[in-house]
């Protein structure tokens, strides 16, 4: 075990003003927390406006997530940035429609399903090692995982690579709605009367329109080749021709934007994020680094059966995921008054999960703040794993990607090590702050060099 610890960013002071609180927010979620919610069970936010509470104890998010989803609905302000770009997407909605959504679409991410999306992700993997190839001098990781990634999404929903004209567009685009707009806003912790106008940063509409407006191209010439009976068998056909087993009906185009939207935005900046970091840590400890990429050698092999052999890889992206979840934190409403560890929670209060502190728990984890990817092998490792490790969230509203994802991760962090040495830049350690998903900073430095 190694005694470095990973970038953990400063925690605030613990007594500060509503309206410092505020603007530390604005700045970062995760430096604007004290320290003790490492060690809280539940946490109260109580100011003359709104009533927040966050929840770290295992049963109560067992609760929630697992035991009472429909009790604990998406919160709507949760979606108050994303609306424009996301508009009617699965991962906003609630109640039926959300049901509906969730039938038509978790059939394409089957386990099944994996092996034939695999090829597509492997072609995506050998692309990112490629242009990795062509770089001189120090990397800022995060583009080229962001770039990996998106490329991914892609080649698996709709058989065309990242230098798709239209793919390449839509990924640019994204880069900029990212910036403006993060996956959980003020928003979400001080609900805004519904008469106030929202704003928007100038232009996040206008590049929503023009995301969704080439998302409907590809849609649109899709639903065509399906009618012709020309369309490859990618996850987008599947989906779109997926009949609700209940009513028989499928999505029309315009439904289908709106998932292809989020499918892009979910399954790409947390991916993309959790790789950066995966990366970055393999540089810090070379002694797993090297056990990686000793183990990549089974992806000469390019059966799918090849990555199962990647445990090692697995247990790294794993304790990446924990130590920096790409979705820091996850918030829900209560839709009836509760009672939680003796304090009453009022119908409407907003209910916060927060992996970030959870997979950091000190209560719960042995050397919480630590990298130790051999942990998922100990009692408390696997006690941790089942009661208090959400980075897909959990129960009936768990990300439909994350079968998905722990393929592609220890794929890609294999594939890149198997043939690069890395090792961090001097000067240049990052710090994690929560953007849409956990990314550093000033971005992911790392030299890289040819096995
Ligand atoms: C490391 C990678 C990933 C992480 C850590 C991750 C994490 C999450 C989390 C925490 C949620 C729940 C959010 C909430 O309830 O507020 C979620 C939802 C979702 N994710 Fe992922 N995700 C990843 C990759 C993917 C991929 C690759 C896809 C698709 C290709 C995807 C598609 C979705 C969708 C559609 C939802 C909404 C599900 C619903 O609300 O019913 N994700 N993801």
């Amino acid at each position: 075990m190694t005694l470095t610890i990973p970038p953990k960013p400063p925690a605030r002071a613990s007594r500060v003003s509503l309206w410092r609180y505020l603007r530390l927010f604005r700045q970062d979620i995760l430096s604007a927390q004290p320290a003790k919610l490492y060690r809280a069970w539940m946490a109260e936010f109580r100011t003359p406006f709104f009533r927040s509470f966050l929840v770290n104890q295992p049963d109560l998010v067992k609760l929630l997530l697992k035991d009472r989803p429909d009790d604990f609905p998406k919160s709507d302000r949760i979606g108050e940035g994303l609306k424009p770009l996301l508009g009617n997407s699965v991962f906003l909605t609630n109640g039926e429609t959300w049901k509906r959504q969730r039938r038509i679409i978790d059939p394409a991410f089957e386990g099944g399903r994996l092996k034939d999306t695999y090829p597509a992700m492997r072609a995506a993997a050998e692309a990112a090692v490629k242009r990795l190839e062509g770089r001189q001098g120090p990397v800022e990781i995060e583009e080229e995982t962001s770039h990996a990634a998106a490329d991914v999404i892609f080649r698996t929903l709709f058989s065309i690579p990242i230098e798709h004209e239209v793919a390449g567009q839509v990924f640019t685009r994204f880069r900029d709605y990212q910036r403006s707009q993060p996956l959980l806003n003020l928003a979400a912790f001080v609900p805004l009367p519904g008469w106030m106008p929202r704003f928007f940063r100038r232009g996040t509409r206008r590049n929503a329109a023009e995301i969704r407006a080439l998302i409907a191209e590809l849609t649109t010439e899709r639903m065509a080749a399906i009618g012709a009976g020309t369309a490859p068998d990618d996850l987008a056909t599947k989906i779109m021709t997926t009949r609700d087993p209940q009513t028989g009906s499928t999505f029309d185009t315009a439904e289908m934007v709106d998932q292809v939207a989020i499918f892009f935005l979910a399954g790409h900046e947390t991916s993309a994020s959790a790789l950066a970091w995966a990366l970055y840590l393999m540089a810090l400890y070379p002694e797993w680094q090297e056990k990686v990429a000793a183990e990549a050698a089974a992806l000469e092999d390019e059966s799918f059966a090849s990555v199962s052999k990647l445990k090692i890889s697995r247990d790294v992206f794993r304790e990446t995921l924990r130590l920096y979840p790409p979705v820091p934190m996850m918030v829900r409403q209560a839709s009836c008054p509760e009672r939680f560890r003796n304090r009453a929670v009022p119908k409407g209060a907003q209910m916060v999960l927060s992996p970030w502190h959870l997979h950091r728990h000190e209560r719960l984890w042995e050397n919480p703040d630590g990298f130790d990817p051999a942990r998922w092998g100990t009692e408390n490792g696997k006690r941790c794993q089942r009661e208090a490790f959400i980075p897909f969230s959990a129960g009936s509203r768990v990300c439909t990607g994350a079968g998905f994802a722990m393929v592609e991760g220890p794929l890609i962090l294999s594939m890149i090590l198997r043939r690069f040495r890395i090792e961090p830049v001097a000067g240049k350690a990052p710090v994690p702050v929560a953007h849409l998903t956990v990314r550093s900073k000033n971005g992911i430095w790392l030299q890289l060099s040819k096995r």
